[in-house]
């Protein structure tokens, strides 16, 4: 235990309340006040002043201002940089936390509290300062109460500062969080849990198609594409014949969840159906936080995304299949899979004390599909802080070449499946009221969303498809990233001539706007633990969209060019205007309204469009 020196802690707490010029001393910078417990947990009690806890000071990244310049001088088709990917050592060191902050939290800590400069340790990489502190101790270094939490389920308990925390001016600016406060993290889960009484938990992967049903075999064969999407359908929707030539050269991934598997036997019964060529081809299946493809568990996404991605692509392309466990502790999904392509990550991570084992460790596929949700996107204390990061570091990855595309949900206006709408300020599940809520990941401008269309009933491939009616395909407007420019104009357009006259309080219209573009999302067939099923939700349309930027990227290859990288401005950009079917036709509803309609050109339900294979390979090929 660490003996802090009491009188100095005692000058500190009274910095608080005596005003900072009279002292000489730096005001104090509150860290997040009044929050309430977080989604999960439960207030246990206070905790013991006695018991000892390692607090953590993780360092303010250098340069993350200047992360939407850089990915823009590599991204947007009119740069001269375009294409010009930066190595993951230059990302590493470029945003690495400068040592005048390691200096600012050393100097505070030693000299103005007088803590034994032993007891302080600063990681090998110089972006984290920690210590062992007494409950006391971190309660007068941090003007905060700390207290025991319990998870509902599990019977986990967390100790931290729900209510926020304040540092001195002088050091809050180069810290971005100390832990353990304000984030409890997740509530250990067992499998199956996630989806509590039909309401998503604190930080939890959300994916499963919304809709399941059995097709008996034999009556497939008369189906048109209207009532059965098969991967004949997809390619004729989009014109999409295309065989790879790169081979190992390319790489292309979906990421799957925890009780997320699939099974071979699914995979080899629908490949004899529908593309031969693949009965007996494995993905490879690569295991971060030890994911396993074990049973028990549930087969419904895993299975759609991989027998898209495969039957699409063919034997000519090898898929990767991310299987994401569960760490011990703290880390939200997201955590795990970025941070085994990106070490830094691991040190930079405000809840990393129970360990990411897997760090920087793992292949980086040039593309990764996800279909699943994580947080809601709205301004909340706990939740902004932690989106913001995780999506900062999907902006660094994207740096080195990789495209992230993540299905943009199947809840309309509403967040996730459960179609929660913010009422009062407040997250409410399964209401017809509130303002709109977007979801997390999709909502990040580095990601590229992906929203669900389907052929309109007794119509054929060749006739225009509308957005989705079994489901509504999610979309809408960001709180926690603002709009940047390369969306702006088809933005603005459509909120000027499009757009309901919604009150200002009912989506936002100056966020990130959502999906970018579409592809077919419902009915579509697969092979789920043996039986033909019919399912289908944007979970489907990402792995779809994912499987066509590969194949560009797989022409790229052989053209002897890069990779796509962040391909968000060039969609975009007026070189792919005329790539996509502009899908104008149909709603996505929630929150007691129609949500909104879609129209000409980009709209909140469809993006741009579905993609027309031949000119947007041909408009990509073309960019330097
Ligand atoms: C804090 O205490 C733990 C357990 O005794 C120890 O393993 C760890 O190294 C200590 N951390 C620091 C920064 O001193
Ligand atoms: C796919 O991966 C397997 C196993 O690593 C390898 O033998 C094969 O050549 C790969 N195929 C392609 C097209 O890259
Ligand atoms: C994960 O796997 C590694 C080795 O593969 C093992 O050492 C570790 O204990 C495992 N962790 C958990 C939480 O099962
Ligand atoms: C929201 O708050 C207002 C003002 O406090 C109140 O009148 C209204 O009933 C609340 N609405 C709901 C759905 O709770
Ligand atoms: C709307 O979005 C902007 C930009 O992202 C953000 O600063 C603002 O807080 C958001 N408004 C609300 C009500 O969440
Ligand atoms: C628009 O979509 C609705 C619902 O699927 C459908 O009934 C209608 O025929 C579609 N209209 C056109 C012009 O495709």
């Amino acid at each position: 235990m660490v003996a802090l020196p009491r009188l100095i802690l005692c000058l500190a707490t009274l910095a608080v309340s005596v005003t900072a010029t009279s002292l000489g001393i730096s005001p104090r910078v509150a860290h997040g006040s009044g929050r309430s417990v977080p989604r999960g947990w439960s207030l246990h009690r206070r905790a013991d002043p006695d018991t000892v806890i390692p607090l953590k000071f993780t360092l303010t990244q250098s340069n993350l201002d200047k992360l939407d310049a850089y990915l823009l001088d590599i991204a947007d088709p009119y740069s001269p940089n375009y294409g010009n990917h930066w190595s993951y050592a230059k990302v590493a060191e470029t945003f690495r936390p400068s040592e005048e902050s390691v200096a600012a939290v050393h100097s505070w800590l030693v000299n103005d509290l007088g803590i034994d400069s032993h007891k302080v340790q600063v990681n090998r990489k110089g972006d984290t300062v920690q210590l062992n502190v007494t409950v006391a101790e971190a309660e007068d270094m941090l003007g905060a109460e700390y207290y025991v939490y319990r998870s509902g389920e599990g019977g986990d308990e967390r100790i931290g500062c729900h209510e926020g925390y304040s540092l001195p001016e002088k050091v809050s600016k180069h810290v971005d969080f100390v832990r353990p406060t304000t984030h409890l993290g997740r509530p250990r889960l067992t499998r199956r849990d996630g989806f509590v009484n039909g309401t998503p938990g604190a930080g939890q992967a959300h994916a499963g198609p919304r809709i399941k049903k059995t097709v008996e075999k034999s009556k497939l064969q008369a189906m048109g594409c209207d009532q059965a999407v098969t991967l004949d359908c997809l390619r004729d929707l989009y014109d999409f014949h295309y065989t790879p030539v790169s081979g190992k050269k390319n790489s292309v991934a979906v990421a799957e969840w925890e009780e997320e598997i699939f099974q071979q036997s699914d995979l080899n019964q629908f490949f004899a159906m529908y593309e031969p060529s693949l009965v007996g081809s494995e993905p490879i299946v690569i295991s971060i936080e030890n994911g396993t493809i074990a049973p028990p568990g549930d087969f419904g996404e895993a299975t759609l995304d991989i027998s898209l991605v495969m039957g699409l692509l063919g034997p000519k392309q090898n898929l990767t299949v991310y299987q994401v466990g569960q760490t011990s502790g703290l880390q939200q999904p997201i955590d795990e899979l970025v941070a085994a392509f990106d070490s830094s990550f691991c040190d930079l991570d405000p809840v990393n004390q129970e360990g990411l084992t897997d760090c920087g460790n793992k292949p980086r596929a040039n593309v990764v599909s996800i279909s699943y949700h994580f947080e809601p996107d709205y301004i909340e204390p706990t939740i902004t802080p932690i989106v913001q990061r995780e999506c900062a570091e999907i902006g660094k990855l994207s740096l080195t070449g990789m495209t992230f595309v993540a299905s943009s949900g199947d809840g309309g206006v509403g967040y996730s499946q459960a179609e929660a709408c913010l009422v009062n300020g407040t997250l409410e599940f399964f209401v017809d009221e509130g303002s709109f809520v977007g979801q997390f990941p999709a909502s990040c401008p580095y990601v590229t969303a992906v929203g669900a269309t389907s052929v309109t009933p007794g119509n054929s491939v060749s006739d225009p498809e509308t957005a989705t009616t079994a489901f509504p395909s999610g979309g809408g407007f960001s709180n926690n990233f603002p709009r940047q420019k390369w969306q702006e104009a088809a933005v603005s357009n459509y909120i000027k001539n499009f757009a309901p006259a919604y009150g200002p309080d009912i989506y936002n219209r100056s966020g990130r706007a959502y999906p970018d573009v579409a592809a077919n999302g419902f009915p579509t067939i697969i092979v789920e633990d043996g039986g033909t099923v019919i399912t289908g939700g944007t979970s489907a349309s990402a792995p779809i969209f994912a499987a066509f930027v590969a194949a560009v990227n797989d022409a790229r290859l052989a053209h002897k060019k890069k990779p796509l990288g962040w391909i968000n401005p060039a969609l975009y950009s007026s070189h792919l205007a005329h790539a996509f079917n502009d899908i104008t036709n149909g709603t996505n509803p929630g929150c007691g309204t129609d949500g909104f309609p879609a129209a000409p050109g980009w709209d909140p339900i469809t993006g741009l469009g579905t993609v027309n294979f031949p000119k947007f390979l041909k408009a990509l090929l073309d960019l330097p």
